[in-house]
């Protein structure tokens, strides 16, 4: 684990973790509280489980990826060595993740065929629990340690500039799925900047397709304000 931290850091720097790491946070929450109470004899259950499942692995498998080909690329061509300790955590947590995926198909292939799944499940929700803690300590460690030197060697146009790449690489149905865990996870102020920003410059039709997907993982008050703000 890094112990590093750079000094003399302007606050008010666009903290590049904050949108994705909300949603991961909240995905894993999901991931972990549906583990636990799937009843793992109802095929349909282990089936809602498993969508919920595939949606949480596809997003940490992208954000890793991102992070991976632009943060920490860049980051490693300013300073070279900064970026070791995250791509080492990223191997490790590919490795846990690989077991539980593996895990998460047997689980669905065996409930299909009709077969109680109830042993694998427990199996699933003991070894998540641990890939969860895990995980959430090496996103705050990210946070903590790799956001400031983020802030000491490039330039906020710089940081803008590194997210519009990882946005230019997620597909618009990749973005949908995003947006189920980012928006709900985001105060009210940071989901209107968001939607604002998507309105300005996604297509009506895509803009309309996102808005009935946040509806669907907002309160209806939250909803209403977000609407009413945008239009
Ligand atoms: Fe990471």
């Amino acid at each position: 684990m890094q112990t590093f931290v750079p000094k003399n850091i302007k606050m008010n720097r666009p903290k590049v973790y904050d949108v994705p790491h909300k949603a991961l946070r909240n995905a894993l929450s999901q991931l972990s509280l549906l583990a636990g109470k799937t009843n793992y004899s109802d095929q349909q259950e282990v089936k809602q489980f498993y969508k919920l499942g595939e949606d949480v692995f596809k997003m940490l498998t992208i954000h890793a990826n991102d992070e991976n080909e632009v943060t920490l690329a860049e980051l490693e061509e300013r300073c070279p060595g900064s970026s070791q300790n995250d791509l080492d955590d990223h191997v490790q947590i590919h490795l846990a993740q690989d077991k539980l995926e593996k895990l998460l198909s047997k689980i669905y292939n065996n409930s299909k065929s009709g077969m109680d799944t109830t042993e694998d499940g427990a199996e699933f929700y003991l070894a998540f629990s641990e890939f969860h803690g895990e995980y959430l300590e090496h996103s705050a460690a990210e946070e903590r340690v790799t956001q400031p030197l983020l802030w000491k060697y490039f330039t906020d146009e710089e940081l803008a500039a590194h997210r519009g790449k990882i946005m230019a690489k997620i597909p618009p149905r990749s973005l949908l799925t995003w947006f189920r865990f980012i928006v709900p996870a985001q105060s009210s102020n940071e989901r209107i900047g968001l939607l604002t920003g998507l309105k300005a410059m996604a297509p009506p039709t895509f803009f309309n397709e996102a808005m009935e997907v946040i509806k669907q993982v907002l309160t209806e008050k939250e909803f209403d304000l977000l609407n009413q703000s945008l239009s």
